[in-house]
């Protein structure tokens, strides 16, 4: 019988891509969505719902699954109110303890959990050069103490015969969802400029990528902490300059700075302001290849 695979968050940008990837490469596929379940699913997809805020999950969804791909989380990119500070971390916080409480008081054998991570757990720097070995660097943000409250929330997975598997992923590249439409947007329009001094740096995985790297992380029950970034991040400018050479617009504005960024986004700002050049060798060295290594590659495939 063909493994049957559990994602969560499997609507979202990354669960997407990956459950078609994992459906063409023969897995069956079980969903836990936080929406209606559809009535007619894809084949060899079972949609399930939870609420992992109410403490509420359909234990169907968790019968014969052997791997859980754990992606559910809500927007960061939204106005970072205080309720929506709240939503962000509890989503997260809230989706793995009920995953583990209800996978330990019903003794599902499931041998292997892949939890989403992101780079900003990474203290804000130009200089540093982050591996995986870094995360104990304090920092005062908030999308830090997120991040180090949803890998915290990873522990309650402490079950024997079960493999854990951490992935701080990087902004993911893809044409349609996420940053990069984000980012061409005012490109695109002859509106594009640097983003505050240009100097930070951005660690930006291709969706292709990151979907064969959790495949790969998934088949050989890799254990442990990986950056989920390509070999070579790029600073703010460098990633604008790329975009403006791709589309075959100019970037002719000066940048957008600091303050204006703030006033306009607020706290928010850390997204695109805050700097973590991230190392991709650990995940080289269980002998993952990248397809895309340098942004121009993965740009060019994407526009
Ligand atoms: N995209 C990136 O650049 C990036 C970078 C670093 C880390 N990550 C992390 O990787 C994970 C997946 O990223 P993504 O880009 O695919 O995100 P996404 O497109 O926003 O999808 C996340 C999914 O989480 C579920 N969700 C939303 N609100 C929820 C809530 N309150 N409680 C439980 N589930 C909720 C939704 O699925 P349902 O509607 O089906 O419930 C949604 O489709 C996220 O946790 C994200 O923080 C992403």
């Amino acid at each position: 019988m063909s493994k049957i695979v559990l994602i969560t968050g499997a609507s979202g940008l990354i669960g997407k891509a990956l459950m078609k990837s994992l459906l063409d490469q023969g897995y069956f596929v079980h969903t836990l969505t936080t929406q209606k379940p559809k009535t007619h699913p894809k084949p060899n997809v079972k949609e399930f719902y939870w609420n992992p805020i109410g403490n509420e999950i359909d234990l169907q969804s968790l019968e014969g699954v052997e791997s859980i791909v754990n992606l559910a989380g809500a927007p960061i990119a939204q106005r970072w109110t205080k309720a929506a500070k709240n939503r962000i971390t509890n989503s997260r916080v809230k989706s793995l303890e009920v995953l583990a409480h209800n996978i330990k008081t019903h003794n599902f054998p499931i041998k292997h959990l892949i939890s989403a991570s992101a780079i900003g757990i990474y203290a804000n720097s130009i200089t540093h050069y982050y591996e995986e070995k870094d995360a104990q660097f304090s920092s005062n943000s908030y999308l830090s103490s997120v991040v180090h409250r949803w890998e915290a929330a990873v522990r309650s997975f402490d079950m024997e015969n079960l493999k854990v598997s951490i992935l701080r992923i990087g902004i993911v590249l893809d044409a349609k969802k996420g940053a990069l439409p984000k980012m061409m947007f005012p490109i695109r329009n002859y509106m594009g400029a640097v983003l505050g001094n240009g100097d930070q740096w951005q660690s930006w995985i291709h969706i292709e990528d990151l979907v064969a790297l959790i495949s790969h992380v998934l088949k050989l029950r890799i254990e442990g902490v990986f950056n989920a970034v390509a070999p070579n991040p790029v600073q703010q400018s460098e990633m604008t300059t790329a975009i403006g050479c791709v589309l075959k617009k100019p970037i002719v504005f000066p940048n957008v700075s600091e303050s204006l960024l703030k006033l306009m986004l607020g706290e928010m700002s850390a997204i695109v302001l805050e700097s973590q050049r991230v190392c991709a060798k650990k995940i080289q060295q269980t002998g993952f290849k990248f397809k895309f290594h340098e942004i121009s590659a993965a740009l060019k495939s994407l526009v």
